[in-house]
């Protein structure tokens, strides 16, 4: 099984956890391939959003998609790239996202929400999620989660 590990970090908190969950996937015998998604303007205010990296999920068995929250939802240069994903016939995919707000009921829970709409829309389907509570003493229990939740081979089947 080869597994994409498929993100967009603009200040390196996600990939941080991307990279630790490739390390994780790795240690327990899987291909991982971690790409992050980049624009020519990551500036969090610019409306324009034109990708230049574009990572292609066709390639891979499973994805795993993070990203931070973005005002209560999925930061744009993510949402843009699922908006122009292929049809993905029924691929498995997990997300996580990163947020600094101290409840997930600010944003984690409707980005997640958001997230599995976009996934659905391309005919793929959500088997995980999680959260990441950045600014919370919970942090790395909620990083130690995801590792766990997304390295259960069950969860892809
Ligand atoms: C423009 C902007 C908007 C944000 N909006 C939210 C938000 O609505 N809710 C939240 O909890 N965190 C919000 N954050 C915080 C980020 O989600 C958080 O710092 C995240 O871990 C950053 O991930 P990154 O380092 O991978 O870019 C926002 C950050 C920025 C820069």
């Amino acid at each position: 099984m080869k597994i994409g590990i498929i993100v967009y970090s603009y200040t390196g908190n996600t990939l941080s956890v991307a990279e630790r969950l490739k390390t994780t996937l790795e240690e327990a015998g899987d291909v991982v391939v971690l790409e992050s998604i980049k624009a020519k303007n990551e500036n969090p205010n610019t409306t324009k959003i034109e990708l230049n990296v574009i990572p292609d999920a066709r390639q891979y068995d499973q994805i795993i998609l993070a990203t931070p929250v973005r005002g209560f939802s999925v930061s744009p240069i993510m949402k843009t790239y699922l908006e122009n994903w292929p049809n993905l016939d029924a691929k498995p995919i997990a997300c996580f996202v990163t947020h600094a707000f101290p409840f997930p009921w600010l944003g984690g829970n409707s980005t997640l929400k958001m997230m599995k709409k976009l996934v659905e829309d391309k005919h793929a389907h959500v088997v995980s999620t999680g959260v990441v509570n950045w600014g919370s003493k919970k942090r790395e229990s909620d990083i130690q989660k995801i590792l766990t939740d997304f390295s259960d081979r069950k969860i892809w089947s």
